[in-house]
């Protein structure tokens, strides 16, 4: 029973190794219910032409709807000459309707089919990995909220910077995540567009409302050239991009968390439920869900220059290289999924160890606070800089804090010190001055705190 959408002109069966080679249902499949709601669309599309009668166009609407009770109950069961989804749809139809299911295809071709089904599921997609993300940030968010006040040393260069709030650097992660949101809602927007009507490459002459379909399929606009329609899969590239992003901002966070993880930083704890053990070593315990998240980066980023790869060499509208468009894009989101997910875990069930972060905090890193002391005294910042400069050499030399060198040598480098630089010494005090939006005091975190929460007005 097997049912061909071409091959009219054919006098040769397809070689073997080329049907295998394209296949693509394994990938494919799983836009069945994207490819029955265009299909149902169309179908009405095509009665509202003049090309289906209205019992007809019921007949068909209602035979799709049972193909997807089939999909959903796994009732279907593919042939050796299926193709693609559309194939196997198609394929099904006849069977339930005979000659009235030929009809569908009409002025259709699987050219615009495609890239309308990889739309419609790009939008579900999308909605998810949002949702995901949004988890995400809710997670960081809430352990932020619950360490306010908790000082650690900032880092740059991987040294020791400035004191600053641990919350202040865990929501640093979540306004990366944030601007993913921005730019998948975005995309989200700019993709809405329909390609249905384009047909394989010329668009359609028989008179169907491209923007009727456009509204009954939800999207905003319908796109303007069918060549430039049916060989368009820069929104495909576009996602997948935006998924590397989110896996690159996972691997970073995965980054830190792993570093602050090891016994010499010992700043937090991953739950047990996210480690591993050692075959060998029975002491041991590994980030491995952090290693995971970071190792996925690298393979949905390469997922972004296999498509880039892909279009790169093909001549304008469809070829069907672009069939390899679902492999790469499936792969980015699924496995953008599970790193998220493992992160939101990971960051929920974390341990902060207070203890160990604030004791991690040296007074050399007060110099720039003690720069910006001299500073309120007068003394220009590029000076100020120098004498703190001579301090921190003189404490190193002695093996001393700065805060432990006598005012009457400070003022020896500086006349400007006075006694109240003692006042400096103290971490909590000094990030609070740091109070300009974005910084570290609490005041500026509580404001990061909300516009974080207040994302989804902003989606
Ligand atoms: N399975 C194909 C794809 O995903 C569908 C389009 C095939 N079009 C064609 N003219 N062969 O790209």
């Amino acid at each position: 029973n097997s049912y061909k959408l071409w091959g009219g002109r054919f006098s040769e069966k397809p070689n073997e190794a080329l049907q295998e080679l394209n296949n693509s249902l394994p990938q494919d499949a799983r836009l069945y219910a994207d490819d029955l709601d265009a299909s149902k669309a169309y179908a009405e599309a095509l009665m509202r032409a003049g090309h289906l009668n209205a019992t007809e166009c019921d007949k068909l609407v209602k035979s799709l709807e049972i193909i997807r009770y089939d999909w959903v109950e796994r009732l279907v069961k593919f042939e050796p000459s299926d193709e693609d989804v559309h194939t196997v749809n198609e394929r099904l139809l006849v069977a339930l309707t005979g000659e009235l299911g030929k009809r569908l295809h009409t002025g259709r071709s699987r050219n615009d089919q495609v890239v309308t089904d990889m739309k419609l599921w790009l939008r579900k997609a999308i909605r998810e990995t949002l949702s995901r993300l949004r988890l995400l940030i809710e997670s960081i968010v809430s352990q932020s909220e619950s360490h306010l006040g908790v000082l650690m040393p900032g880092y740059t260069h991987l040294q020791r910077a400035q004191p600053v709030q641990f919350s202040h650097w865990l929501l640093s992660h979540a306004f990366a995540l944030r601007e993913d949101c921005q730019r998948l809602a975005e995309l989200r927007e700019r993709s809405n567009v329909l390609p249905l009507g384009s047909g394989a490459v010329a668009g359609n002459p028989l008179g169907i409302d491209r923007i009727w379909l456009a509204e009954r399929l939800g999207f905003a606009a319908v796109t303007g050239n069918s060549m430039h329609a049916v060989g368009d899969r820069d929104f495909v590239v576009d996602f997948i991009y935006c998924c590397s992003m989110v896996s690159l901002h996972l691997s970073r966070l995965a980054e830190d968390l792993i570093i602050y993880s090891t016994k010499e930083f010992d700043f937090i704890k991953i739950a047990d439920s996210f480690s591993s053990g050692s075959s060998l070593m029975p002491q041991k315990r590994n980030p491995d869900s952090l290693e995971l998240i970071r190792g996925i980066s690298g393979l949905i980023t390469s997922n972004l220059t296999g498509i880039m790869m892909t279009i790169k060499g093909t001549p304008s509208t469809y070829n069907k290289d672009l069939q390899f468009d679902k492999q790469y894009c499936f792969q980015a989101f699924d496995k953008l999924s599970q790193s998220l997910d493992v992160a939101v875990g990971v960051i929920e069930t974390m341990q902060v160890r207070r203890d160990q972060l604030e004791a991690a905090l040296s007074s050399d890193m007060l110099a720039t606070d003690w720069a910006y002391y001299l500073v309120r005294k007068g003394v220009p910042f590029r000076e100020a800089h120098h004498h703190i400069g001579r301090v921190v050499t003189l404490a190193e030399q002695r093996g001393v804090d700065i805060t432990e060198v006598p005012l009457g040598e400070l003022q020896q480098i500086c006349a400007a010190f006075g006694a109240d630089i003692a006042s400096v010494a103290d971490y909590g005090y000094n990030v609070q001055q740091y109070d300009a939006i974005g910084g570290t005091s609490t005041a500026s975190i509580t404001e990061q705190l909300r516009l974080l929460k207040n994302l989804d007005k902003q989606l």
